[in-house]
C-alpha cells in the first residue's frame, strides 16, 4: 500500500501515476487518484487492479490539475473492489483522502455517524474518517485543519492520510501516526509519498513526518508543520542518499533476479569500514557507543518477522556461540502480546528491512517502556524503526525492490555475524586468532558469493524438472535449519508452491508421512560436523520414493552419489554458511516462479512493508 501527493506547478497526474508505480512494489489490490482541475472540480477516479488498469479507467478523463494525492491500496477492512479503493471522500463530494494504516475504533465511530444520518459507501476505515472531518467542520463551522486535527484525536489506531479539499485548492493536508509519510521539498513544488522513491526523481531535500504530525502543505508558500495539540513541529530538511539507478532493474528481467546478483556489492558495502584493522577489529558504532549495555547483559530478544525473522534465528546461533549471552528470538507480532518481563539489563534487537512493519515497531515500544535497550537492524535509513531505537546497525544493501527479501536477508545474516563478534570482542569471549580468522571469512563474503551465483544456469535447468510439483520439503541442520525455513519461504512466496522448512532429524517426527515421488525435498547439507547425519536423512528420503536436491561443499563425494541434483558452493565457515547457502535457494524458488508464469516482484496478495497489524 502507498500514498503520492503532488501540489505545484506541473500537471499532477502523471507524477502521481510515476509515482504510484515506484510503490509498486510495496504490494496492493487497487489503485486510485484525486485532482482539483483549474476550473476548481473535484475529481476522483478509482478502480480494483493495477497502476495500469487505473491509467486505463482515466483514458478519457479529465485529469488536468496540479494538485493531486494518490493511493495503491492492500485490503484490510472490506475486499478489494472499485468502491473500497481509495481516494474516498465527503458526502458533499469536496473533501477526498487516501490512508494507510488500521483505525480500530472506526466502528463505534461509524455507529455514531450513523446516528447522526450519515451513510457509507464502502465498507473501509477510510471513509469514516473522511466523513468524520465532514461532520465536524460542518457542526463546529470551523477550518479544515481544525477539523482534521480534531478527527486524528478521536482514531485510535495507525495512519499516513493525505487530504485535499476542492475549498482549498492550494492545499495538501497530511498527517502520520506509526505509518511512514515522507514529504519532498521542490522548487516551488511539494510531494508527498510513503517512501522517498516516488520522490527521488525530483528533488532529494526530504522531510521525514513523524508520528502526531501534521503537515499544511500549502502552493507557493513554506511547509508548515503542527502536531495535534495544535503545538508547531520542527521541521527537519534530510538529504536523501539514493539515486533512480538504484530504483530501475538495470538490464535484468525482474527486480528479484537483479537483487540476488548484486549480493556481492551488497555485502561488501554491508562490512565496509566495520571489519578494520587489517580484520584483526570489528568496528559497530552502535556497540562501541553502548559498550556498558553489551558488556552488562544479562540475556538478548530478537523480534522480527517473515524473512527478517529467519536472519534472527540464525543470529541467535552466532550470538549464543560466539558472545555467550543467552538469546531468544520472538516473531514480533506474538511478543508484543506476550506480557514479557524486561529488564534495565535485557537488549532487545529488532530486525526489519522496511523499517516500518507495524508489529516490530509496536514489539520496539512496548521494549524501550519496560526498560529494555532497543537495538535496530534496518535497511531503509531514516525508517521508522531506525529511529525509534536506541541505536542500532543499517545493512546498507540498498533499496530492496522485489517483495521476496534477498539481498536483505544476506545483510541481515552478516550484520548479526558482525555484531556477535564485536560484543564477543568486548566481553572476550573469543580469541585475537579466531576474531582475525572469523572477520577474514567475512571479508571472503563477496567473492564467495560471486562464485556461487555460478550456479544459476545449473538451477535453471533443473527448475523445469520441479514446476509441477504441489509440495517441497526442506531440511537443514544446525545453521541452516533456518536456511531451510528461508528457502521454503522463498518458495512458497513466490511459486505459490506449498513448501515446508524442518530441522532435518525431525523428518521422522511427521514429513517423512508426506515423502512420495510428488514431494521432492531440498537438502541443505554442506560438510560440517552434521554431515554424518543428513546423509542419513537423505538416504530415508531416497528410500520412500522422493527426488532429493542437495546443497553441498564443493569436493563431497558422498551425497552427489544419492542425490538426484547436487549444487554445489564453495567451502565457507558453518556460522556463516546460511549466507552462501541463500544463493542456490534464492534462484531455486525464482527459476521455479517465473517457469510457472508467476509474478515474482510483485506475487500476489503479499506486501513489501506490512504498515498494518
Ligand atoms: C513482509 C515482506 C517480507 C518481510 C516481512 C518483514 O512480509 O513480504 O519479505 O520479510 O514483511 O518485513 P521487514 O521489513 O520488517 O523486514
Amino acid at each position: 500500500c502507498g500514498i503520492v501527493g503532488y501540489i505545484g506547478q506541473q500537471e499532477a497526474y502523471p507524477i502521481l501515476i510515476k509515482g504510484l508505480h515506484r510503490l509498486e512494489y510495496r504490494g496492493y489490490d487497487s489503485a486510485g487518484v484525486a485532482l482539483i482541475n483549474a476550473a476548481g472540480d473535484l475529481h476522483v477516479y478509482k478502480t480494483h487492479g493495477k497502476v495500469n488498469d487505473l491509467e486505463h479507467f482515466c483514458e478519457s478523463k479529465d485529469t488536468t490539475g496540479t494538485i493531486g494525492i494518490a493511493h495503491t491500496r492492500w485490503a484490510t477492512h472490506g475486499e478489494p473492489n472499485d468502491v473500497n479503493a481509495h481516494p474516498h471522500y465527503s458526502t458533499n463530494g469536496k473533501i477526498a483522502i487516501v490512508h494507510n494504516g488500521t483505525i480500530e475504533n472506526y466502528n463505534v465511530l461509524k455507529q455514531a455517524l450513523e446516528e447522526h444520518g450519515c451513510t457509507f459507501r464502502s465498507e473501509t476505515d477510510t471513509e469514516v474518517v473522511v466523513k468524520l472531518i465532514e461532520y465536524i467542520q460542518s457542526t463546529n463551522n470551523c477550518e479544515l485543519i481544525d477539523a482534521v486535527r480534531e478527527t486524528l484525536n478521536q482514531v485510535i489506531g495507525a495512519y499516513a492520510i493525505a487530504i485535499i479539499d476542492k475549498d482549498q485548492p492550494d492545499t495538501i493536508i497530511a498527517a502520520r501516526k506509526s505509518s511512514p509519510l515522507v514529504i519532498g521539498i521542490g522548487e516551488n513544488e511539494t510531494f508527498i509519498a510513503s517512501d522517498a522513491t516516488p520522490i527521488i526523481d525530483y528533488t532529494n531535500q526530504v522531510v521525514y513526518l513523524r508520528d502526531d504530525e501534521i503537515a499544511i502543505i500549502k502552493r507557493g508558500e513554506p511547509l508548515r508543520v503542527i502536531t495535534n495539540a495544535n503545538e508547531p513541529s520542527k521541521i527537519d530538511i534530510q538529504t536523501l542518499r539514493l539515486s533512480v539507478s538504484q530504483l530501475e532493474k538495470g538490464g535484468y528481467p525482474h527486480f528479484m533476479l537483479k537483487e540476488i546478483y548484486e549480493q556481492p556489492n551488497t555485502i561488501f558495502d554491508c562490512i565496509r569500514g566495520r571489519v578494520v584493522n587489517n580484520a584483526t577489529e570489528i568496528k559497530l558504532s552502535g556497540v562501541i557507543d553502548h559498550s556498558d549495555r553489551f558488556i552488562n547483559a544479562r540475556r538478548i530478544i530478537i523480534v522480527a518477522c517473515g524473512t527478517s525473522w529467519h536472519a534472527a534465528l540464525i543470529g541467535q546461533r552466532l550470538l549464543q556461540d560466539i558472545a555467550r549471552i543467552p538469546t531468544s528470538v520472538e516473531y514480533a507480532s506474538e511478543f508484543r502480546y506476550s506480557n514479557p518481563v524486561l529488564t534495565s539489563d535485557d537488549i532487545v534487537i529488532a530486525i526489519s528491512q522496511s523499517g516500518e512493519t507495524a508489529d516490530t515497531l509496536a514489539a520496539i515500544k512496548l521494549a524501550r517502556e519496560n526498560g529494555a535497550f532497543v537495538y535496530g537492524v534496518c535497511n531503509v535509513v531514516g525508517s521508522s524503526i531506525a529511529r525509534e531505537t536506541d541505536t542500532g546497525t543499517y545493512i546498507h544493501v540498498g533499496p530492496e525492490i522485489g517483495v521476496a527479501s534477498t539481498k536483505a536477508f544476506t545483510g541481515q545474516v552478516t550484520v548479526l555475524a558482525m555484531l556477535a563478534l564485536a560484543v564477543a570482542q568486548l566481553r572476550g569471549t573469543i580469541s585475537q586468532e579466531k576474531l582475525s580468522e572469523f572477520s577474514r571469512s567475512i571479508e571472503q563474503l563477496p567473492s564467495l558469493i560471486k562464485e556461487t551465483l555460478k550456479l544459476n544456469d545449473a538451477i535453471e535447468k533443473l527448475s523445469s524438472t520441479y514446476t509441477y510439483v504441489r509440495n517441497f520439503l526442506y531440511l537443514g541442520r544446525g545453521y541452516n535449519y533456518p536456511s531451510a525455513l528461508e528457502g521454503a519461504l522463498k518458495l512458497k512466496e513466490i511459486s505459490y508452491i506449498h513448501a515446508e522448512g524442518y530441522p532435518a532429524a525431525e523428518m521422522k517426527h511427521g514429513p517423512i508421512a508426506l515423502i512420495d515421488r510428488e514431494m521432492p525435498t531440498v537438502v541443505i547439507a554442506p560438510s560440517d560436523e552434521l554431515h554424518e547425519k543428513i546423509i542419513s536423512n537423505i538416504q530415508q528420503v531416497k528410500a520412500r520414493g522422493g527426488s532429493v536436491i542437495a546443497i553441498v561443499t564443493r569436493g563431497d563425494t558422498t551425497i552427489p552419489e544419492i542425490a538426484d541434483h547436487t549444487l554445489e558452493i564453495p567451502p565457507v565457515p558453518e556460522a556463516l554458511s546460511p549466507i552462501i547457502v541463500s544463493i542456490p535457494l534464492q534462484l531455486l524458488a525464482y527459476h521455479i516462479a517465473v517457469m510457472k508464469g508467476c509474478n515474482v516482484d510483485m506475487p500476489r496478495n503479499l506486501a513489501k512493508s506490512v504498515t498494518v497489524e
